[in-house]
């Protein structure tokens, strides 16, 4: 895979050389370049944003710099805007961009980029616009980041352990298991025996109870409109 990332913030993106995206250079599985968009200005004071159309607060990113820019790095490539108006980025979004081969991360700030940017983006590559969540962060940096790091632990042949792969968070739908290690015994907090039991069954039984439980209560929303995930009214979720 490939990774370029376009910010006015270049420095921001620093964390890529490091932990996991760093991991995966040294693997050979990934290519990551950063763009200083303001290399695609042409004015002396390297301008990239100006005073919204229609009025109101803030400031909206140029499109000229932003076209050149996407021109010279992004062809055919799966162009993600980082905005709070975008999808929601999901773990099954992860999973889709994992197995595409050139991801470009156009970093907004201030108020956005001009829509028309978009639409251009969208005639020289695939384009989603993409949120990390229901809140406003300063810029899309952040995001690219964290998207990041979602998608290149997905990539094949990344992970030295698949298994946690399948039982993490969000793999079956569901949040994950709460989860211990030794001692078994710390501060008068005890393990629950199940997990001590050796019994493979049960505590796969437990663990899945455990899931639903902490779905139920943390996050409904993720659960079928029916409750019938193993009969949820006969969960205690509180
Ligand atoms: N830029 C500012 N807020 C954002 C968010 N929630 N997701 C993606 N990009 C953003």
């Amino acid at each position: 895979m490939r990774i370029d990332v376009v910010t006015i913030f270049p420095d921001y993106l620093a964390p890529l050389d490091l932990s996991l995206p760093g991991k995966a250079r040294d693997k050979g599985l990934l290519q990551v370049a950063v763009h200083d968009l303001r290399q695609w200005t042409t004015d002396r004071h390297h301008t990239v944003d100006d005073t919204p159309y229609g009025g109101g607060a803030g400031m909206v990113m140029k499109p000229e710099p932003w076209g050149r820019a996407l021109d010279a790095v992004a062809t055919g490539a799966t162009i993600v805007f980082t905005t709070p108006s975008g999808e929601p980025f999901t773990q099954a979004l992860a999973h889709e961009l994992s197995g595409h081969e050139h991801l470009v991360f156009a970093c907004g700030r201030y108020e956005g980029i001009d829509q028309r940017v978009v639409e251009h983006a969208a005639t020289i590559g695939t384009v989603r616009e993409v949120s990390l969540g229901d809140y406003v962060v300063n810029g899309g940096e952040v995001a690219a980041l964290a998207i990041t790091e979602a998608v290149v632990r997905l990539l094949p042949g990344f992970m030295g352990n698949a298994e946690s792969l399948v039982e993490e968070s969000h793999a079956d739908g569901l949040l994950e298991y709460p989860v211990y290690t030794k001692p078994a015994s710390w501060e008068g907090r005890e393990v629950p025996d199940v997990l001590l039991s050796g019994d493979h069954a049960r505590i796969a039984a437990w663990r899945r109870e455990q899931a639903e439980r902490r779905t139920a209560a943390r996050r409904p929303d993720l659960l079928p409109a029916t409750g019938a995930v193993r009969g949820l009214a006969d969960l205690d979720v509180r």
